[in-house]
């Protein structure tokens, strides 16, 4: 009988179990946020539901006292993972349980302390999070806004840390509804939001390679915070920033890209599709991006912007030989290719 078992989270990935560890103590050491507090079978808070397998489970305080649960019997709705051991490979679910890197989500009222005109689409918000909620989130996740109209999802601006988040809200007669929720944030003082969500993000673990930021639009939001997480970091090897748009005018916070420029380990290339000034790369921001691209297995790419330009820049970079694995972007979760 094997005594290493895979224990399959749903949702949130997956762990190996020996079969003296309980599910409870396997999952917390691979980095699973396991909730629990008794560890002992009474305070109910690891309870969770065995989808597929079998295991044993201690009744009571004696160890010797145990019964075999599997998959589709009445209790297996109502599994303590902490007193559990699997007998065979599992699929479990637990509510509330995060995933290794992944933090936990808030819902909290913010202070809108500023609305300030970056070109003529964009506006960056500033939120304050409320005082004594440390809320934390990774460099390159997003957040959502209840807004009348619904909830809309905008990436943090800013690196993690302390109690403001900045937004790049783009807004425009293209994107009617844009114009609402602008018009929406200056209309209160107040808005809910809850955070952190997105799994393309850098963490507390630096990349140990170069990192290309390829972005359109507001696409650079989740860049910025990115980039400032790193150089705050002291990350050493090489970042790559390229920044497409159709004009000079789209290029909102010129001045900041050429300021980490000048100070860091970082080169800046815009990209201009409908523009004649020679002072810039023209063209589609991909096109420069392979242009100067070197070894392209080498490096790390995230890409910012929306589906129809990511998932060209993707295409392109998958067809100059960067493998999948090394390429992020949001829009590959929630507009996925079929
Ligand atoms: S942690 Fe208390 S019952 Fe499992």
């Amino acid at each position: 009988m094997p005594d290493t078992f895979r224990i399959i989270v749903t949702g949130k990935g997956q762990y190996l179990a020996n079969a003296g560890d309980t599910l409870l103590e396997a999952g917390q050491r691979a980095g699973f946020g396991f909730p629990s507090a008794c560890r002992n079978g009474n305070c109910l808070r690891c309870q969770g539901t065995l989808l597929h397998g079998s295991l044993t489970q201690r009744i009571g305080n004696l160890a010797s006292n145990t019964r075999t649960v599997y998959a589709g019997d009445a209790d297996a709705a109502r599994v303590l993972y902490c007193v559990a051991h699997a007998l065979e490979d599992c699929e479990i679910t637990v509510p509330d349980i995060t995933a290794p890197g992944e933090l936990p989500v808030s819902d909290v009222s913010c202070q809108i302390t500023a609305i300030d005109t970056l070109n003529h689409d964009v506006s960056r918000v500033m939120l304050r999070l409320p005082a004594g909620r440390k809320l934390r989130w990774h460099a390159g996740q997003y957040l959502m806004l209840a807004l009348p109209a619904g909830d809309s999802a905008f990436s943090i601006a800013n690196a993690p840390g302390g109690r403001d988040i900045e937004l790049h809200v783009r807004h425009n007669a293209e994107n009617p509804p844009s114009l609402d929720v602008i018009e929406a944030l200056r209309q209160d003082s107040l808005v809910r939001a809850r955070l952190p969500f997105g799994e393309r993000f850098i963490g507390e673990t630096l990349p140990d390679r170069p990192v290309w930021f390829i972005c359109g639009s507001t696409g650079f939001a989740p860049a910025k915070a990115m980039i400032e997480h790193l150089l705050a970091s002291g990350f050493q090897h090489p970042i790559h920033l390229y920044w497409g748009a159709r004009t000079e005018a789209d290029l909102y916070l010129p001045a900041l890209p050429l300021q980490w420029a000048a100070a860091h380990n970082l080169r800046y290339v815009p990209v201009l599709s409908e523009s004649a000034d020679t002072a810039y790369r023209s063209g589609l921001v991909h096109e420069a991006v392979l242009a100067d691209l070197g070894d392209p297995a080498a490096a790390e790419f995230h890409i910012g912007g929306s589906p129809p330009m990511a998932w060209a820049v993707f295409d392109a970079l998958a067809g100059a030989g960067v493998p999948a694995d090394n390429m992020h972007s949001d829009v590959f979760d929630y507009a996925p290719r079929g």
